[in-house]
């Protein structure tokens, strides 16, 4: 069993819209899958409960018993476990980041968002996993090559010293649409752009996490 922690100490970065997707994402790969929602405001077990499907499976839980949990989840042979996690909380994130196989850290390109990763650069830096950068909610690409925010985002980056996921992901509206019924991009429109940028992602991180 491998864990996935997703952590930023800023809210709205897309840790949830990530770790949904990212679930059903290696669900349709064939892994079993359990999402693990330890944010007390719970976007995540609202969507879950939206859904008709049971997989990938769901647990809440308080952020105080993931240790106890993903020793339960262990046991239960899950593939993947995907934690999204509270902002705000550096004792949770880093409990996370800790149990951990490969941790991402979302982040929007703008400005303030890039400085608020500070923060989240401190508790990977105590941990031995491996962890990358995620740019989420960027302007989609044009047709040659990434948008300058993009391109600027990285490069501000390069101060915290973390790998940057090659995989950036679009602003898109299907990305919310999607989950109003339970589902995800890849069950909403698979062919669609938002879809692709999923499974570009999760390719690169099954790639980091040796999946
Ligand atoms: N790539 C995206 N495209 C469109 N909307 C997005 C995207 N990522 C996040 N959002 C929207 O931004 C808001 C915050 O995202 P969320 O995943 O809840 O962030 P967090 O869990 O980090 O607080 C939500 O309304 C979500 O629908
Ligand atoms: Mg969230």
């Amino acid at each position: 069993m491998k864990t996935l922690g997703v952590i930023a100490q800023k809210g709205g970065t897309g840790k949830t819209t990530l770790s949904v997707h990212l679930a059903v994402q290696a669900m349709l790969d064939g892994l079993r899958v359990l999402l693990l929602d330890i944010d007390p405001q719970a976007s995540a077990t609202a969507w879950w409960k939206r859904r008709r499907d049971a997989q990938p499976e769901l647990i809440q839980a308080r952020g105080d018993a993931l240790a106890r949990i993903l020793e339960q989840a262990r046991a239960r042979a899950y593939d993947l476990v995907i934690v999204d996690t509270a902002p705000h909380s550096s004792a949770e994130s880093s409990t996370c980041a800790r149990l951990s196989d490969h941790v991402i850290i979302p982040t929007r390109p703008a400005i303030l968002d890039l400085d608020a990763i500070g923060a989240t650069a401190v508790i990977v830096n105590e941990i031995s996993a491996s962890c990358a950068i995620v740019l989420n909610a960027c302007p989609p690409p044009k047709l040659f090559g990434e948008p300058h925010i993009v391109t600027e985002a990285r490069e501000a980056l390069k101060q915290y010293g973390l790998p940057v996921s090659a995989a950036a992901v679009s602003q898109r509206a299907a990305f919310s649409h999607a989950l109003i019924d339970g589902r995800a991009v890849a069950e909403f429109d698979a062919a669609g752009k938002a879809s692709r940028e999923i499974t570009r992602l999760w390719e690169t991180i099954k790639q980091d996490m040796g999946l």
